[in-house]
């Protein structure tokens, strides 16, 4: 057995997302899309959790873990059901819901766009038009004016280069596209919402008077991506390059990049004040030449084990990503996800020991990390996988909506209460 300690101003927290989570809502591109049947098992987003019914419950269950922050998302779809029009009862629910964290001293970390577009937006041609950024930052300003006395710390985009990537170039997510171009297009859109209400947040946060230090950043899926061979290698950079770089140099410094477009920096300062990395698995890179699936395959390596979705389980990738970027950009990190699907919960303790174990290791090394996000609180939608990807420390039946802990839970409690691991 070995123990280790991480520092006391360490954060640890859950996260979670509001279209995974709350349930009841219709209005979003997530619930239009398993309704044409596209989730694996055939659930839907309007049972989810039933989070929206059960805040009061669910803080209780942040409130045993001892998390000291949350990280959770506003349902975009809820707060401005059509184009302009807002509604007070979503805000007056968030607010309500992030006054009782407050209460409990658990400090929110807030996602404004979490994967789900209302369908109105949807429908002028979503994240495809330069000109919609423009309904993301107006739902932004409004959002900040009427919760920012009450939230310093803000997430704006989650996961860009997913959001792009599935939905517009793989095509399992939502609007379920294929073309790369629109793809690029697509992401350098979310790249550049995220550098105008960067400064928006900070400004109207200032503007209203609001006390406590803004702190903006964003949530980047970054993945180990490793060749063996000479081609899977160069593979590997390439994919490395679309799916991490882009976004990364972007978001953290304003310059945009894009192959065949528009390149230069749309801001010149730093746009964003963490770097915020969503870390789960390495694949293994290899070259190939076929139309369906572009020029590369993802292979598992044998001799990892796996999450039930198939993912390898690779915690030094955790310490990698961060060595990486660090020393690129020496912004503090937070990790703003990690965890595993684990339904019976029999590879999730070590999971968690592991991954913080490399946390540690890159901090003794000099990485500002600051904190730890899990993912997640409780079993959710988990996306196309559905109510099948179990990634809770909470087990949840979506027949009872019965919260049940999963060992994990406890094991999670006590090293936020120590901030101390034993493996
Ligand atoms: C990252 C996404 O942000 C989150 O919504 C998802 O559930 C987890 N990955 C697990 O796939």
């Amino acid at each position: 057995m070995k123990a280790f300690k991480l520092g006391n101003d360490f954060i640890f927290g859950t996260a979670t997302s509001s279209t995974q989570i709350e349930g009841g809502d219709k209005n979003n591109t997530w619930y239009e899309w398993s309704k044409e049947g596209k989730i694996r098992d055939l659930s839907s987003p309007f049972t989810a959790c039933d989070h929206w019914n059960r805040v009061e419950k669910d803080i209780g269950l942040l409130i045993e873990l001892h998390v000291q922050s949350h990280r959770m998302s506003l349902e975009w779809s809820r707060i401005e059901p059509e184009p302009g029009q807002f509604s007070k009862d979503a805000i007056d629910h968030y607010r309500k819901e992030i006054k009782l964290l407050l209460k409990n001293n658990i400090e929110p970390l807030i996602t404004l766009h979490h994967f789900s577009d209302p369908l109105w937006f949807k429908d002028m041609g979503g994240w495809m038009e330069a000109e919609n950024i423009e309904f993301f930052t107006e739902y932004v300003e409004y959002v900040v004016k009427n919760i920012g006395d009450l939230v310093c710390q803000w997430v704006t985009i989650n996961e860009p280069n997913v959001y792009s990537t599935l939905g517009y170039a793989i095509g399992i997510f939502p609007p379920g596209q294929r073309n790369i171009f629109k793809c690029f297009k697509v992401m350098r859109n979310l790249i550049k919402a995220h550098i105008k209400v960067y400064d928006l947040i900070h400004e109207t946060r200032e503007r209203e008077g609001y006390q406590g230090k803004t702190i903006v950043g964003y949530a980047l899926h970054i993945r180990i991506f490793d060749g063996l061979s000479f081609l899977g290698k160069k593979t590997a950079q390439c994919l490395d390059y679309i799916f991490h770089t882009l976004s990364i140099v972007g978001m953290t410094t304003g310059h945009l990049k894009f192959p065949l477009s528009e390149k230069g920096y749309i801001n010149k300062r730093r746009t964003t004040d963490f770097i915020g990395v969503n870390f789960y698995t390495r694949n293994i890179v290899e070259f190939i030449l076929c139309p369906s699936f572009y020029f590369y395959h993802l292979l598992n390596d044998k001799d990892l084990s796996k999450n039930d979705q198939g993912w390898d389980i690779y915690p030094e990738g955790i310490y990698r990503v961060c060595k990486k970027y660090y020393k690129k950009y020496e912004l503090p990190i937070y990790i703003t996800e990690n965890g595993i699907s684990d339904r019976y919960d029999n590879r999730r303790p070590k999971y968690i020991g592991n991954h913080l174990f490399q946390i540690k290791r890159a901090i003794d090394e000099g990485v500002d990390i600051q904190r730890y996000y899990h993912w997640s609180l409780m079993d959710n939608f988990e996306w196309i996988d559905g109510e099948t990807g179990r990634f809770g420390l909470y087990h949840c039946n979506f027949q009872t909506q019965k919260r049940t802990p999963r060992k994990s839970a406890m094991l999670y409690a006590e090293i936020c209460y120590y901030k101390e691991v034993t493996q």
